[in-house]
């Protein structure tokens, strides 16, 4: 016996230790029940995140689970939550099978596999990658510094989509036949004249950050992009904007657009999400049917950096967002739209990042945003903002104030409006409730 029913309101969870685990009790809709208390993306201890109805938000980078079921609801978490089986008055408990999974090279392509198994789906799934590497977390390349080894993994390149012959060709002249086709390729390169110079580096996978790491010891570094990727303790010059995508990239020197010239010895890019427009495959990106991550051409999909897709929460303004578990989602709703399932994406943007040793965390789309309120400072590295779009909240960004940003995904994600005056008595509490 864990505890008294009474020790529970609904909408309030709490921790309690069964033999040598902790589990999650949770009280929702007039049901008990008991989860693993540890979210399978990094570990954070779920009775701190936010309890809306049946979903609880994780307090760290957004993933939502189902507390009845233990089924992620929202990624980057992918394994599902061990569920206990909870009676009253009695002292049993017992343990469901996890299923075990693991995250791979493509957020979207892995996620979307996974699904399908998932939803039952009896037929043959190939999955190509030009990495010859095991599946990697590339989020936490510009974090930690990683050890993988190479792999046997299907390692080929697709040159080519015949969408009439529903076939693509690969880099060693092999043909591979579909059925249906999910095109998940990440984004490309940085597109100015010298990018192909020496010392001209990519962040994007752990033999870059390898090889980004040794040139840099003692070396003058510019770090291209103010976005998350690169990291704090490197000068960094450019202020991204898409209008002065046109500048100089040279082998020693950096020329900004306003003509202002930095010597460098090594150039890192780091602009994830710069170069979407230059997809290869943007023909295919358009249709009707984005929503479902369907193009235009029957039987093929999209997902992840590369599409170009109609935000819900955004009043399905066109946006493309390159977030590890947006791509994710787009892997899932992919799947099932290929089961023939249709569903909407519905997801709300969720990115974080580490910067000087501090998580920074971010969700919803602060585009166009003309308003901000703010809760806490910057001086004491413990802040909490909140982006306004005509009265209404439309993104949040914190330091060291969580659960904050995972309370302002729930409300985004439900629908349910954070008005400006609210944003302005905001504390943490009442953002959740
Ligand atoms: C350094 C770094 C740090 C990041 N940190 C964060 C973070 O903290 N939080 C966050 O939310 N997001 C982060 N991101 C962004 C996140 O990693 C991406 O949004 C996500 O990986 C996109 O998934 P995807 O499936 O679209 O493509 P990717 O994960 O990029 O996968 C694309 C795959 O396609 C393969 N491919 C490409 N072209 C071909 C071809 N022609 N033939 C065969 N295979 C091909 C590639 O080899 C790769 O395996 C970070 C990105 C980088 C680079
Ligand atoms: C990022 O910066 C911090 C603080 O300077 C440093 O400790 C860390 O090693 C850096 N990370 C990488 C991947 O270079
Ligand atoms: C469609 O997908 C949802 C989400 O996984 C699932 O709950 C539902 O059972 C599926 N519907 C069908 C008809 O398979
Ligand atoms: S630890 Fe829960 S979302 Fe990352």
């Amino acid at each position: 016996v864990v505890c008294l029913e009474s020790d529970l309101q609904d909408g309030q969870m709490m921790e309690v230790e069964v033999g040598r685990q902790t589990v999650l009790l949770a009280r929702t809709e007039g049901k008990y029940s008991a989860i693993g208390n540890q979210c399978t993306h990094y570990g954070a201890p779920l009775s701190q995140g936010v309890l809306s109805g049946h979903r609880l938000y994780c307090p760290w980078h957004g993933s939502c689970f189902n507390v009845l079921t233990g089924d992620v609801e929202e990624f980057p978490g992918m394994d599902c939550l061990p569920c206990h089986k909870v009676q009253s008055l009695t002292i049993e408990v017992t343990t469901y099978t996890i299923s075990q999974l693991f995250v791979s090279t493509g957020a979207a392509s892995l996620s979307c596999a996974e699904i399908l198994r998932q939803e039952h789906f009896g037929g043959r799934i190939i999955i190509v990658t030009k990495d010859d590497l095991l599946p990697y977390d590339k989020t936490r390349l510009s974090k930690v510094q990683q050890k993988l080894e190479s792999s046997f993994f299907l390692c080929l390149q697709a040159l080519s989509v015949d969408t009439d012959r529903k076939s693509v060709t690969f880099n060693d002249g092999s043909v591979h036949s579909y059925d249906q086709l999910l095109i998940s390729t990440g984004s490309k390169g940085l597109d100015v004249p010298g990018r192909k110079l020496k010392n001209v580096m990519m962040l994007e996978t752990p033999e870059d950050a390898r090889r980004i790491h040794s040139a840099c010891v003692g070396a003058n570094v510019v770090v291209v992009g103010t976005s998350f990727v690169g990291n704090g303790s490197v000068v960094v010059v450019f202020k991204y904007n898409s209008n002065n995508i046109n500048r100089e990239v040279l082998v020693n020197e950096v020329v900004l657009k306003s003509g202002k010239v930095i010597p460098t010895d090594v150039l890192i890019v780091g602009i994830g999400k710069l170069y979407v427009h230059t997809v290869t495959a943007t023909h295919l990106l358009f249709s009707s049917d984005l929503q479902f991550m369907r193009t235009n051409v029957p039987d093929v999909f999209c997902g992840g950096d590369l599409a170009i897709f109609p935000l819900v929460m955004a009043k399905n303004h066109l946006v493309n967002i390159g977030h590890w578990q947006m791509a994710q989602a787009h892997g899932r709703i992919a799947a099932l739209n290929m089961m023939n399932n249709a569903t909407e994406l519905a997801s709300v943007p969720f990115y974080w990042t580490v910067l000087l040793g501090k998580t920074i965390r971010y969700a919803g789309h602060g585009e166009g945003y003309t308003e901000i309120a703010i809760k806490g400072t910057f001086e004491e590295q413990k802040f909490l903002v909140l982006y306004i779009k005509e009265d209404v909240v439309i993104a949040a960004a914190s330091l060291n104030y969580d659960p904050a940003v995972s309370a302002v995904a729930e409300r985004l994600v439900t629908g349910r409006v954070i008005t400006k005056k609210e944003a302005q008595y905001v504390t943490i509490k009442s953002v959740s409730s």
